[in-house]
């Protein structure tokens, strides 16, 4: 009996994005019924070389290979206790199998001598006991199971399988990770507050399926809670693959405002007119932000108090660490501070937010277009981060204008992306004149055609963006589905 599988495991397995997949089922080039995918389609799909190839391949053959070794247990298999109740889990499967399959076969022996004794005395069966007679040596004989099903058995234990009620979203849980964790990483907008155990924000109820606590929590969930099967999220993991009950962010009205203390991680300069501010929060407080957002930055201490409101230039799905693009800019006081080296590693920054509505579509699986200037990159970066751990776009067209010659500050990245992705396509353009070069972006995109089709951004400032949303929006992109984040 074939093996079936979900998206989120069948893309894992042949190491292509979740969103190529369901692309290729739409197209009717891979066959897939209620959203699962028999391992012998993927095989015809996807040819051994290829397979060979991927990610999960080489994980599953470096595992092997190396005997667990430490760095590797440490990355990518979960704790010991998991690890062992989900071979408990494949063992009871196997061994119910095995009592099945040893059933089946001496029934069939014994079908088998016996048709063959009556075929002695009646010429009409000897037909029947020669069929019987073949296709069990036939089955015997058989070659091994293909690496495609191994590989698939052994990513059950390495990984566990999130589904999302009522979402539908799927996700892995690898590693130590907790399910919040794992579906952060995965692009999903759970709901969560301090990521520790302490405000019960993550509480979801699980469904069906086995977790188990790996966090310490100083929460105490009721007896009743206990008894309807909640959990929380931040300190569960999962052993089996579940399903939970929870509801995801939709849109930034579901993010609330937030207040904390992060400390500067590092202040590294990008370009001679740029730097990276990287900031990180405690354990027990982080910032729950939808990807494109702007959160205030305050700094205290500087003789005045000062105070900026920045994009978030990292992804939600690693939620302590946050990165902004500053630009040099001298009556901005937070961005002169850090140009004149007044914030420095170790240094506590208030952030509050976050605020915007420069974000993805929840559902967003249209091609995307993003046209950045100079640091209008930061946002747009975040977004891309965001979309490509979500997996659900068909395609990424990104356009940077710098308006100097050496501002693509992020270029190799930029370049890693395109390298990477088969749907990831790359531009640089350069204009001292912001609106010139919008309107040289808006002309590539538009000779592509089918910008009606397509989810667009724009950031940068404001003669960027306004010429930039005026030409897309004349070329036929359609205006909710074009968004603006003037700098
Ligand atoms: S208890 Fe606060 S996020 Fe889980």
């Amino acid at each position: 009996m074939s093996q079936l599988l979900n998206l989120a495991r069948a893309a894992h397995l042949v190491g292509v994005p979740r969103g190529s997949l369901q692309r290729m089922i739409r197209a009717g080039e891979i066959a897939a019924a209620d959203g699962l995918i028999a391992i012998e389609e993927l095989r015809r799909v996807f040819p051994a070389a290829e397979i060979e190839d991927s990610g999960a391949f080489e994980r599953v053959r470096t595992i092997r290979d190396e005997a667990f070794g430490r760095r590797l247990r440490e990355r990518v298999l979960p704790s010991p206790e998991v690890l062992a109740q989900r071979l408990f889990a494949q063992s009871q499967e196997l061994a119910d199998l095995r009592r099945y399959l040893q059933a089946y076969h001496d029934l069939v022996v014994a079908t088998s001598e016996r048709i063959g004794e009556l075929a002695a005395h009646d010429a009409r069966l000897r037909p029947l006991a020669e069929f019987i007679h073949t296709g069990l040596k036939g089955a015997l004989d058989s070659a091994l199971a293909s690496p495609l099903d191994a590989m698939a058995n052994m990513m059950q234990v390495i990984s566990a399988q999130v589904t999302v009620r009522p979402s539908g979203h799927h996700f892995l849980v690898e590693g130590n990770d907790s399910i919040l964790q794992a579906g952060l990483k995965a692009g999903l907008r759970l709901g969560y507050g301090c990521g520790s155990g302490n405000c019960g924000l993550c509480k979801a109820r699980i469904v069906s399926g086995e977790t188990r606590q790996v966090q310490h929590s100083d929460l105490r969930l009721t007896e009743q809670e206990r008894l309807q099967g909640y959990a929380l999220l931040c300190t569960h993991t999962a052993v089996t693959d579940v399903v939970i009950e929870t509801l995801e962010a939709t849109g930034p009205a579901d993010i609330p405002p937030q207040d904390l203390v992060a400390t500067v991680r590092a202040v590294a300069e990008l370009d001679a007119e740029t730097r990276l501010l990287h900031l990180q929060t405690p354990r027990s407080s982080r910032l729950r932000f939808l990807a494109g957002q702007l959160v205030t930055l305050g700094v205290a201490g500087l003789g005045d108090d000062i105070e900026q409101t920045l994009a978030l230039a990292s992804c939600p799905c690693d939620e302590r660490n946050l990165h902004f693009h500053v630009a040099r800019d001298d009556g901005a006081p937070l961005s002169a501070a850090v140009f004149a080296g007044r914030i420095r590693a170790g240094d506590a920054i208030g952030v509050r937010g976050p605020v915007g509505d420069f974000v993805l579509d929840s559902d967003g699986a249209r091609p995307l277009v993003f046209a950045a200037c100079d640091t209008g990159f930061g946002p747009i970066k975040s977004l891309i981060e965001h979309a490509m751990a979500s997996e659900q776009s068909e395609s990424f067209a990104l356009h940077w204008l710098a308006t100097r010659e050496d501002g693509h500050y992020l270029d190799n990245l930029c370049r890693a992306w395109a390298a990477a992705y088969d749907q990831f396509a790359y531009e640089r353009e350069v204009a001292a004149d912001p609106a010139a070069g919008a309107h040289r972006i808006v002309e590539r995109v538009a000779a592509l055609g089918g910008l009606a089709e397509r989810e667009v951004f724009v950031a940068g400032p404001p003669a960027f963006v306004d010429a930039a949303v005026a030409g897309f929006l004349a070329a036929g992109a359609v205006a909710e589905r074009t968004h603006a984040l003037a700098l």
